[in-house]
């Protein structure tokens, strides 16, 4: 028995009763490293990654995998062999670079408060670019480079107050958020990143926000950002790259962003029409690279029926899969061997840890019972990089499955790894 691919899953599906990430069964790989255990799909990144690169084919681009969607080293190895840069945030994300083997002459370096230690290790590894947040940035990034002899490469990140239609906690690009440079200051400020001797421009950015499923946005974005670009070079200030931000969305629940070949061909035509179509773009998607490669597998602890609710205790918790209780989101959650020996009841799928917010899913349907294996599905992005050690919980393993072959990728974390830095009293 073949059952079709799940849907936003191409290389996830069941065959003959038995979820299977490629061609590996995930029931066996719950079982020799235990849950709750994160599965990654290399095919599924290939693929999410390879309808970006259709999208740009014949022009000049840098992708840069926004890595604060998934971190784990194999996963950045992975892309920077697929010829990535990245899209870093803090100075623990470049040492990640580094020690996967990518590439610091494609970071690009982005936040709204790097410190001078950070732009100092940056500016020695020798990154792309500082995506420059505020005005005062920009002075200290002049004075950390001087310092440094060196001239930093920069471009400003534009807010150019355009409405993402996303989850407020992910819409970055409005007037009321802390990211980037108000769009009327923008011209000002490169003006004065031009004067600063410690700085060269070599760029123009803008982030509106993570999981958009339109492409309205990006285009208005767009719009407002080659405004800009035709501003600035009026000033003789020349402006080599247009970096769009982060990627699409995907889908979690029936959700329908526009393909990225698909939105690249639209933005493309745009930038064509306004003659702006053979300079080098640069894009820093991060969930749509990896969401849908990934799954967490746990095991259901107990069933408590109750008069209000049901629950299903399983073994992952708000420390392994925070996305829930952070934005309310939803992951799909599905058995690995579905049964038909028992009827589909109603619960809310929950952790072991010590708060109401510890869910994972509400009101699911699910024909269960004890020690049966589920698996949170979309959940190879903002998962793992946002666990924590909440409640003494170690963080899960991974694996990375190519075809039939499974590679452990992480280990599970133990509790002394979670108090190895801690120091008793004398
Ligand atoms: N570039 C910048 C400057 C960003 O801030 C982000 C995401 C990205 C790129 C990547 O965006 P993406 O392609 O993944 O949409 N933890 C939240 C998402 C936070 C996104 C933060 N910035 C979640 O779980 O939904």
């Amino acid at each position: 028995m073949t059952t079709p691919t799940l849907p936003g899953h191409p290389h996830i599906a069941y065959h003959e009763g038995e979820l299977c990430v490629e061609g590996t069964p995930v029931h066996a790989l719950a079982q020799q490293y235990g849950t709750p255990l994160f599965v990654y799909s290399q095919a599924s990144m290939h693929d999410a990654l390879a309808a970006y690169q259709r999208g740009f084919a014949g022009r000049k681009v840098q992708i840069c995998y926004a890595m604060k969607a998934n971190s784990s080293l194999a996963l950045l190895q992975f892309f920077a062999r697929q010829g990535c840069g990245f899209d870093i945030v803090s100075g623990g994300e470049l040492d990640r670079v580094l020690a996967a083997g990518g590439d610091p002459g494609k970071v690009i370096f982005s936040g709204v408060g790097k410190t001078r230690v950070e732009m100092r290790q940056a500016l020695r590894a020798g990154i792309r670019c500082f995506n420059v947040e505020s005005e005062a940035e920009l002075e200290v990034l002049n004075a950390v480079a001087l310092a440094e002899d060196s001239r930093a490469p920069v471009s400003i990140r534009v807010n150019p107050n355009v409405d993402p239609k996303t989850h407020p906690y992910i819409s970055t690009g409005l007037k009321g958020n802390k990211f980037g440079v108000a769009h009327e200051r923008t011209v000002a400020v490169y003006r004065h990143a031009a004067s600063l001797p410690g700085l060269r421009v070599v760029g123009i950015d803008c982030h509106i926000g993570s999981q958009i499923t339109e492409a309205t946005p990006y285009l208005d974005a767009t719009d407002r950002l080659l405004d800009l670009v035709q501003a600035i070079e009026a000033e003789g200030i020349p402006i080599h790259h247009i970096d769009f931000g982060g990627g699409l969305g995907i889908d979690y629940n029936g959700d329908t962003p526009p393909a990225a070949d698909a939105l690249w061909h639209q933005l493309l035509a745009k930038l064509d029409a306004r003659g702006f179509g053979q300079r080098e773009f640069l894009i820093e998607p991060g969930r749509s690279l990896v969401g849908n490669a990934g799954l967490c597998v746990t095991e259901i602890l107990y069933l408590k029926p109750g008069e209000e609710k049901n629950f299903c205790i399983v073994d992952a918790a708000m420390n392994d899969l925070p996305r829930p209780a952070m934005y309310q989101a939803f992951h799909a959650i599905v058995p690995l061997q579905p049964r038909s020996d028992c009827a589909a009841t109603k619960y809310d799928i929950v952790g072991p840890v010590c708060e109401s917010g510890d869910w994972l899913g509400r009101d699911r349907s699910l024909a269960v019972q004890q020690g049966d294996l589920l698996a949170v599905l979309s959940a190879g992005a903002y998962c793992m990089a946002m666990s924590s050690n909440y409640n003494t919980r170690g963080r899960a393993a991974e694996v990375l499955v190519d075809g039939t072959q499974a590679q452990l990728i992480r280990t599970r974390e133990t509790a002394a790894d979670t108090f190895r830095n801690e120091r008793l009293l004398p």
